[in-house]
């Protein structure tokens, strides 16, 4: 066992952990926090997204124990600070970028690393940013929509799905 000590959401947590620990069972068994999901055990469905030190990571690809004295922010972590819906939180809802939700938290962590970096993706870069989040309900399109209407374009043209 090996303790850990990292920010996350802004509050410094320490826990026991063993070495094989991931990060996203650091998150949702350790601190619970479990908007961080767990969707496959191959790395490749995105859904435990996280940004760790302004960098997106899939926490389910890393040791808790090496992100020891980092920054972490978690879907927890992404409301406004009056606990209202982020920019990009309500464009998902208002876009209809969600079905059974499994996908959203690590789509919303993706997608907020996208516009920090890249503030007026097209489409394509959008798409192409999220080819490592997986969803199984909406075809996409509809989270595409949300992120470039949280990005300020206007989305007016194109069609619902
Ligand atoms: S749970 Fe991490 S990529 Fe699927
Ligand atoms: S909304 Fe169901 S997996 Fe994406």
């Amino acid at each position: 066992m090996a303790k850990v000590t990292m920010t996350v959401n802004g509050k410094s947590v320490t826990r026991e952990v063993e070495g094989r620990t991931l990060l996203s069972a650091f998150l949702r068994e350790g601190l619970n926090l479990t908007g961080t999901h767990v969707g496959c055990d191959t790395s490749q469905c995105g859904a435990c997204t996280v940004h760790l030190d302004g960098k997106q990571v899939k926490s389910c690809t890393v040791f808790a124990v090496d992100a020891a004295g980092g920054d972490v922010r978690t879907i927890e972590g992404m409301a406004n600070k009056d606990g209202t819906l982020s920019r990009l939180q309500q464009a998902f809802q208002d876009h209809h970028g969600l079905q059974c939700g499994f996908c959203t938290p690590g789509m919303v962590m993706a997608a907020a690393a996208l516009l920090e970096q890249n503030p007026k993706p097209t489409e394509s870069e959008v798409r192409h940013h999220l080819e490592g989040n997986i969803c199984r309900c909406t075809g996409y399109h509809n989270i595409v929509k949300a992120v470039l209407a949280a990005s300020g374009q206007d989305v007016g043209q194109i069609a619902a799905e």
